[in-house]
């Protein structure tokens, strides 16, 4: 018994250590130079990731209006079209992530074995990636792990420290680290049994809060909502700050997809769905049946229901109702306006940046003609916006002349939509806003939930 387990240890260093060696030194790219770091920082303080669920043709994206593209934890090097978006990606001098799942249950010891096995199975992955990012999705930890204590929390720390530090032994490159969370943390409110303080400090370059998380972690009551619901959003990232994540770390996740659910009870535009019995992570803890659809989908199959869509001014988003045979569904997604709001947050905030999600919601099969041609396709997301006004100096007023030229141009260029949101980020300085109330100078959300914890 004590052999096996040995000789089974050995094989597994030995895989550890000699399959990425043998590995990182091939570059499946036809040009090699496709495979080397990114080194050119052109946004050192905004980021705009854009990540992809699964599609390999990326070529076609408007690579100037974000900094990096992220791959999913299932993509595989050696799978030629999977590859080529690395080298495509370095080819237009953009940042490469590629994603690991955290999914190390139960109590955490960072010096065992199987922490030590994934840490190098991360490294692997990076180094025969050439990837410049890792992306550490740790939303199935949170997700799986509902009785994790705040030791697991430290221990999980660590972990992400020696990947941190592993990652940038024998490089002459930064190679960064990007920890996908869920939108607060799991220590949120009263109870006390996390401590991100270690995550952030050592561990974690950026923090992308997952915009699909919110439905399914915490909240007793299963009804059906915006992907982002604007309060939910305003509270995590509060809960995050008090866990000494600072804003300028913070990347938010913004769906460009949408969901239908489908309701077991429906009244006055609510709809609810029963609890999951079995907590399935992969599902969420409600029985919603929900189902993923892209703008295109939308636009494709539910074009009358779309025309009567509602607007949600709390939740910042838009959705509608229908009935399929005797069956309730609920459509919540994602339009111009509700994104350009997320935007304008990022930049109010000062964020670090937006995680695109997904890259692929544009260019599926049933995606209209329209949204995929080029200019249009990436035009009505607007993101790009936030790498312009990052060019400015923090404290310039944006309206200036040059906006102005910009303002003429990018209506010119890229249509409607993207020349509302110049417009917008432009006027922002004039037009004097409140501070948002958890600012952390104004601390009114702070004394607000202090004084009044049960509203
Ligand atoms: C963690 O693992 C190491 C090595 O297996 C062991 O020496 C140590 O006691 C463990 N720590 C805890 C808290 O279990
Ligand atoms: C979590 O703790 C609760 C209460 O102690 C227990 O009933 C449950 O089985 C635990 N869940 C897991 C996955 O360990
Ligand atoms: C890292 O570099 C050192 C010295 O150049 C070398 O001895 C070591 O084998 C390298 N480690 C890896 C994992 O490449
Ligand atoms: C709805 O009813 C029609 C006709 O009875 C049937 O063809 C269709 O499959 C049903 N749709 C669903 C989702 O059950």
């Amino acid at each position: 018994m004590e052999l096996s387990m040995s000789s089974r240890m050995l094989l597994a260093v030995m895989l550890m250590w000699l399959v990425p060696l043998a590995r990182s030194a091939q570059c499946p790219c036809k040009d090699a130079k496709d495979c080397d770091y990114h080194t050119r920082d052109s946004h050192p303080n905004k980021e705009v990731f854009v990540f992809n669920k699964g599609t390999t043709s990326v070529s076609r994206w408007h690579w100037k209006s974000f900094t990096a593209l992220i791959a999913p934890a299932d993509f595989d090097i050696n799978q030629k079209d999977q590859a080529s978006t690395m080298c495509i990606t370095h080819g237009n001098d953009r940042k490469f992530g590629i994603s690991v799942k955290m999914d190390l249950t139960g109590s955490l010891n960072s010096s065992d074995e199987k922490a030590g096995e994934w840490l190098s199975s991360a490294v692997q992955r990076q180094r025969e990636w050439h990837a410049d990012i890792l992306n550490v999705d740790l939303v199935p930890y949170f997700l799986s792990d509902v009785n994790s204590t705040k030791e697991d929390h430290s221990q999980l720390a660590l972990i992400l420290k020696k990947l941190r530090d592993s990652l940038n032994k024998n490089t002459s490159h930064i190679i960064e680290v990007s920890c996908m969370a869920p939108w607060k943390p799991p220590c949120a409110e009263t109870s006390n049994t996390c401590d991100f303080s270690w995550i952030s400090m050592d561990a974690c370059d950026y923090f992308v809060l997952n915009g699909d998380s919110f439905l399914d972690v915490g909240g007793d009551v299963c009804r059906a909502g915006a992907t982002i619901p604007l309060p939910k959003l305003y509270y995590g990232m509060n809960e995050y700050q008090a866990h000494q994540v600072p804003l300028n770390r913070m990347i938010l996740g913004v769906p460009w997809h949408g969901f239908d659910y489908t309701c077991s009870s429906f009244g006055n535009d609510v709809c609810t769905a029963e609890k999951n019995d079995q907590e399935d992570s992969s599902n969420g803890k409600c029985d919603f049946k929900k189902k993923f659809v892209s703008f295109g989908d939308i636009m494709a199959n539910y074009n009358e229901e779309y025309r009567l869509r509602e607007y949600n001014d709390m939740d910042n988003a838009p959705f509608f109702n229908y009935k399929d045979n005797a069956t309730q569904h609920q459509v919540w997604f994602e339009d111009a306006a509700s994104l350009k709001s997320k935007y304008r947050l990022v930049v109010e905030l000062k964020l670090r940046g937006v995680a695109v999600m997904y890259g692929d919601d544009l260019v599926s099969l049933t995606t209209p003609e329209t949204l995929v041609n080029d200019g249009v396709m990436w035009s009505w997301v607007a993101h790009g916006v936030l790498l312009e006004t990052a060019h400015k100096p923090e404290k310039t007023d944006l309206h200036t002349a040059d906006t102005v030229a910009g303002v003429g141009v990018g209506c010119l260029l890229l249509g409607v939509f993207l020349g509302v949101l110049f417009t917008c980020l432009a006027t922002k300085k004039r037009v004097k806003k409140p501070k948002p109330a958890f600012h952390r100078d104004g601390g009114g959300m702070d004394d607000f939930v202090d004084e009044d914890p049960d509203l």
